[in-house]
């Protein structure tokens, strides 16, 4: 029998100038400035996060996704890159990106699969993003659907 126990850790982190509460596994990955990530998230290589963007205690931040400058993302918060659509676990070549814009706030316990969202945009508590967003607004729900355009919210 073999056991295997391994330790989070924090490696290849690039960037300056950010806030890190541990215990978290971060690897290959790219915080800005003033970014700051809470205790028991995991961000994964190739993810690249914008400035004084925060990331909330237990989120997952899967393979490529980019995030911009002030988005939220609330606590245990989970990011897809694979739809596993043929019945199987993807590899790493089929992996599927997400992008989000700036000022983005996802709320506690949201889930987004590989898509993109605009600038000022606010993802309800627990909502599912199943397609691209292109309107600032409200979304909620599973799938997430409009609840309302903040044009107050535009920056
Ligand atoms: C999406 C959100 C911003 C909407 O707030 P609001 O504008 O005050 O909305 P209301 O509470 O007036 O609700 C309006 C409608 O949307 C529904 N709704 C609100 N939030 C919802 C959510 N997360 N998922 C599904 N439906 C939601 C309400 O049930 C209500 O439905 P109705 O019109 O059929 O009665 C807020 O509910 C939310 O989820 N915020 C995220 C908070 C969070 O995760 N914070 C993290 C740090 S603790």
């Amino acid at each position: 029998m073999t056991i295997k126990i391994l330790n989070s850790e924090i490696k290849n982190v690039k960037g300056d100038d950010y806030t890190i509460v541990q215990p978290c596994n971060l690897y290959d990955c790219f915080l800005s400035p003033k970014v700051f990530v809470g205790p028991f998230c995991e961000i994964q290589s190739c993810v690249w996060i914008g400035e004084k963007t925060r990331i909330q205690s237990h989120s997952f931040i899967c393979s490529f996704v980019k995030i911009g400058r002030e988005c939220f993302i609330g606590h245990g918060a989970m990011f897809v890159n694979d739809l596993m659509r043929h019945g199987k676990v993807d590899d790493h070549d089929h992996m599927k990106e997400t992008i989000l814009g700036n000022n983005v706030i996802v709320g506690t316990n949201a889930t987004i699969l590989p898509v993109s969202i605009c600038s000022n945009v606010i993802i309800g508590a627990g909502s599912v993003v199943t397609k691209n967003i292109t309107e600032p607004g409200t979304y909620v729900g599973n799938p997430a659907k409009i609840k309302n355009s903040n044009k107050e919210f535009m920056k």
